[in-house]
Parts: structure tokens; sequence; C-alpha cells
């Protein structure tokens, strides 16, 4: 019997994996690795993304290797390491990647990444020709990933990127673990959420019982608004029926300090990547100890940080993940390069299917906020229709209300 030849024996895919982690990383990983091997190709993983095609190279054979797509992280490792000149790093490591496609016969390079690792994915294949594909990840969820939420007759351009629905669905958990504390000590709790400058992570503490009030890196905090937030902050606690707040707030949140005079986010260290990224960290304690000097409430911070993007990959996610995967199978055989596989339109689990996803440049992925119809800056709070983004990525919200009315005894 004659054997079949698939249509890409003999040839080699390399996957890598660059900037922070996800739960959904080797979700993505695998889903990538089986329809390339369905394909024909051998496939390898860089580890540590860049930095592994640096040097000698870091190049491992995943072909007919035992998978677990469930794990959290990425068994590749991850880096932020930029082959091109960075202020960081000047010297420019590209011919250093050039050199190790070659040695190890590298045909085609899937970057899982965001907007660093896919775009310096791009400009390789723009300057040199390099056959890559992205694939989108990150927590943060601010990618322009084009994809259009349908909501009470409105298009709203949304975002959907892998590991955002596990990042969310933690945060959610986090945060309705929080509330039994708060609402113990009739306490505010300040709840740091990671998101770097974009809100959509910060607005999933919601869905855990957070809020209604949140900050985000897209509504500056002037010294006049920081007045009326705490002034609303003060009514929001004396309205709450147990006497609690959990407020999330973004990392990124830019915050009016009076000592300076001056509007700023509160940076974790004065270093930066060499994307020349800066690392926040530590607004919710600015804002917790104005809230209990100025309005005399007891006030906690709480970082979530990596607990958002830490721990195994949810049922969204894995799904998101196999359906991207099966367009970049799309885009392997139209040998299509230089793309990234997206959701067009936000939907539910079940309606994640291949013919709802499309192709967009992956060098065209910058930095995208969250979108005004989300987050209504005059209340502080997340709206109807962010809840309903939610509504279609985690389902349901994931709270437990314990409604108590107790007599209160009166001695005789
Ligand atoms: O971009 C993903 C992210 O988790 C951000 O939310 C956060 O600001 C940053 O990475 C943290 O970076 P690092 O892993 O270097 O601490």
């Amino acid at each position: 019997m004659k054997q079949e030849t698939k249509l890409f024996e003999g040839k080699t895919l390399a996957i890598l994996s660059g900037g922070g982690d996800t739960p959904a990383i080797n979700s993505s990983i695998e889903a990538v690795r089986n329809r390339a091997s369905l394909l024909g190709f051998k496939v390898y993983g860089v580890r540590q993304g860049w930095k592994g095609m640096l040097g000698e190279g870091d190049v491992v054979d995943l072909t007919n290797q035992p998978y677990d797509g469930w794990y959290g992280g990425t068994a590749l490792r991850s880096s932020r390491t930029n082959p091109f000149p960075s202020k960081k790093n000047p010297e420019s490591r590209v011919p250093q990647v050039l050199r190790n496609l070659e040695r190890y016969k590298i045909d085609v390079l899937v970057t899982i990444g965001g907007d660093d690792t896919n775009g310096a994915a791009k400009r390789l294949y723009e300057m040199e020709g390099i056959p890559v594909i992205g694939f989108p990840k990150t927590i943060d969820n601010d990618l322009r990933t084009r994809t259009i939420h349908h909501y009470e007759g409105k298009d709203i351009e949304a975002v959907l990127c892998p590991g955002f629905p596990s990042a969310a669905k933690a945060v959610a958990e986090f945060s309705a673990n929080l509330k039994t504390t708060a609402e113990s000590h009739s306490r505010i709790i300040v709840l740091e959420v990671m998101g770097r400058d974009a809100g959509w992570l910060t607005g999933s503490a919601i869905f855990g019982g957070a809020g209604p009030l949140a900050l985000i890196p897209e509504v500056e905090i002037t010294r006049e608004r920081k007045e009326f937030f705490l002034e609303t902050v003060k009514e929001e606690y004396m309205r709450s029926p147990k006497r609690c707040l959990v407020i999330p707030v973004s990392e990124g949140v830019r915050w009016f300090d009076e000592k300076t005079g001056k509007v700023d986010v509160v940076y974790a260290s004065s270093e930066v990547d060499e994307y020349g990224h800066p690392r926040f960290g530590g607004i919710s304690g600015v804002i917790a100890s104005e809230i209990s000097n100025k309005l005399g409430i007891e006030a906690r911070a709480q970082i979530s940080g990596y607990y958002a993007r830490a721990g195994h990959c949810r049922m969204y996610d894995r799904r998101l993940t196999q359906t991207l995967a099966d367009k970049v199978a799309d885009l392997l055989i139209r040998e299509e390069y230089g793309m990234m596989p997206v959701m067009k339109n936000l939907v539910p689990f079940v309606e994640l299917e291949e013919f709802n996803t499309s192709a967009i440049d992956m060098g065209k992925i910058g930095n995208k906020p969250l979108s005004e119809d989300y987050f209504d800056a005059n209340t502080f709070s997340f709206t109807d229709a962010y809840r309903n983004f939610l509504e279609i990525v985690l389902e349901k919200p994931e709270f437990d209300e314990f409604r108590y009315n107790f007599p209160v005894v009166i001695p005789e």
C-alpha cells in the first residue's frame, strides 16, 4: 500500500513563548504542536523565549512527547529577551537568532506572546523573510485582537487574549474570598490587580463581589477626582449593608500625590526590562492609607499579584487556545506568515469554533486600553456592558452571599 505523505513532511516548526507567563501557554503550545504534527511537521520548542535562540541555542524536541496543556505557566519557560537593540542592551542579537534558525533547520516559527515577542517576530519576517506566525498571550488582555462584542445593538471593540479568561477567574475567586475577611472586620480592602496600563483584569474582581467602586489606569486620578473618589468611597461604605468594601485598583493607576503635586504611578522597582517596561506595584498601599487617614475608616491593602497568572488553565482558555490553534493550522496550509489568529467575535464557550476566528497582522497589536463603553469615569465603576463581556467569558459570578439579619437582644 502506498504511504501517504503529509503536507509538511520533512519540515520543522518551532514554538517559543516570551513575556509574562499565563495559565494558558502550555495549552497553546500543546494545541499548536498537535496540529503542526498532524500536518507532518517535526515540532521543536525553543526555551526561554528569544533567549533560547541566542548563543548555542536552547531547543527541545516536542514531537510525540506527552504534554500537559492543563498545567499552568509554560514548560518552555519564558524571558523578556529582545533580540533587537534596546536601551538596556544596545547590541543587536538578530544575527545569533538567524544563525540558530539555520543550525536547527527551523522552517517556521510560532511565537506565543504579546506585543513585544510578536513585534520582534514580525520584524524578523519583514527584514529577513523568516516565516513566523504569532499567537496571542497575556493576562492583561490589552492586545488589539479586534474582537467584536455585540451588546444591545452596539458593536464594541473588545479584546480576547488567551490567558485572560483563566486570570480573570482567579481574580474573581480571590476577591470573593477577600470579601469574607473585609466583612468580618468592617474594613475597606484595596485590592491591587495586575494588568499594566489597562484595566481589563481589574474588572474581573467585580465577578467575585468586589466593587462597585474601582480604579483603572485609563482614568487619571487628578487632585479633584481624588477628592470626589474619597467622598464616594465614604458614601458607598456607609451604604453597604455589612459596612465593608473591596475596591479593585489596577497596579498602573495614576494617582495624585500631594507631596509632589503630580499624578503618577507607583513603581515596584526602578528597573526596566529589555522592551523598556517598568514594573508597577504598591498603589494599593498608598490608596488604603489615604482612605484610613482622610476618612477615618479602617483600610488595608492587598496585592493579588502573581496569583492572577498562577495555576491551571481554565475551560474557556483551553478551548480558546485550541480554536486559535485551528486557525494556525489554516495559516500554515495557506503559508500566510506575519499573521496572528484572533477571535472575530466575542462568543460563549460553546461557540469557540474556527469559523469565528480571523487572522490579523501580528505587528499591529499594540496596547489596547479598556473601551469607554466598559467603565464609567464619573461613578468609578464598570458598566453593564463590561459585566456582559465577563458573563460571556466567565459565564457566571463566583461569589456566595451570607445574608443575615440577626435580631438584636435587648437586656430586660
Ligand atoms: O504583562 C503581564 C504582567 O503579568 C503584568 O500584568 C505585570 O505588570 C507584569 O507582567 C509583571 O512582570 P514580571 O513578571 O516581570 O514581574
